[in-house]
């Protein structure tokens, strides 16, 4: 059985999206709901582990009462959260959609409507997985993932080795059913050794008991 499969381990989850700030009342943002990210934080408590949930704008919370949240809006408080947590943790699945890019100032009052076009000057934020790649012990398992809408498999296995990720799960806005908000996903799962595991479209509380299962393979 799986339960308490993974008692004395301490697992961080990073979930939803980034929200980049423009103005006072207008960000940058993605689809994400945070539903993958919370069914893995939900399915992590219920095997015993204790679980920190980074989870950016979301209307959604965890089902399980043990798992820890901590809100974040923009990717560097993300970021912040997750270095501060990973130290302490034995694993970090991160299934948060961050943004890439902020706007490089935010205006301190709300831009005015003037001329037909407006530029929006963007600079790089951290990455927050390739940053726990740098830090991580061998002890520590690091979990991915890759969202495509082309060359899945190519730019999973990329992301895979460039970031140092012992898995990445690899999500494709092709599939039907898959990706943002959906309450279903279809996944694969790829390691350092090249295997290659395809799962069929399940719902997220399903992906997540698979992703989980990959997880804790890594220890034996
Ligand atoms: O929240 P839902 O609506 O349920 O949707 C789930 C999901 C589609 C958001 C999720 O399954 C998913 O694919 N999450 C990752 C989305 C993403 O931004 O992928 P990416 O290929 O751009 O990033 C690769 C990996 O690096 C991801 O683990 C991401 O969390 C991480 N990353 C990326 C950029 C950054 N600055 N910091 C990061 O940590």
């Amino acid at each position: 059985s799986r339960a308490q499969s993974l008692s004395g381990k301490r697992i961080l989850v990073t979930a939803g999206p980034t929200y980049e700030p423009i103005d006072p009342v207008r960000f940058i943002g993605n689809r994400s709901s945070g539903k993958m990210g919370i069914a893995i934080a939900d399915e992590l408590c219920a095997r015993g582990a204790a679980v920190h949930l980074i989870l950016g704008p979301s209307a959604l919370s965890p089902g399980k009462a043990g798992v820890e949240v901590i809100r974040v809006g923009t990717a560097r408080e993300m970021h912040e959260a997750a270095t501060t947590l990973f130290g302490r943790c034995d694993a970090a699945v991160l299934a948060a959609a961050v943004a890439d890019y902020r706007p490089a100032k935010v205006a301190e009052q709300k831009i005015k409507k003037s001329g037909d076009e407006m530029q929006v000057s963007m600079v790089k934020n951290p990455d927050i997985a390739a940053s726990l790649g740098q830090s991580k012990t061998i002890h520590q398992k690091l979990v991915g993932f890759a969202l495509e809408t082309q060359n899945g498999l190519e730019n999973a296995q990329s992301k895979l080795e460039h970031k140092n990720l012992d898995l990445i799960v690899l999500n494709s806005l092709t599939d039907s059913g898959a990706g943002f908000n959906h309450d279903t996903n279809k996944i694969t799962i790829l390691d350092r050794g090249n295997k290659k595991r395809e799962f069929e479209l399940k719902t997220k509380a399903a992906v997540a008991v698979d992703i989980v299962d990959a997880l804790q393979e890594l220890w034996g």
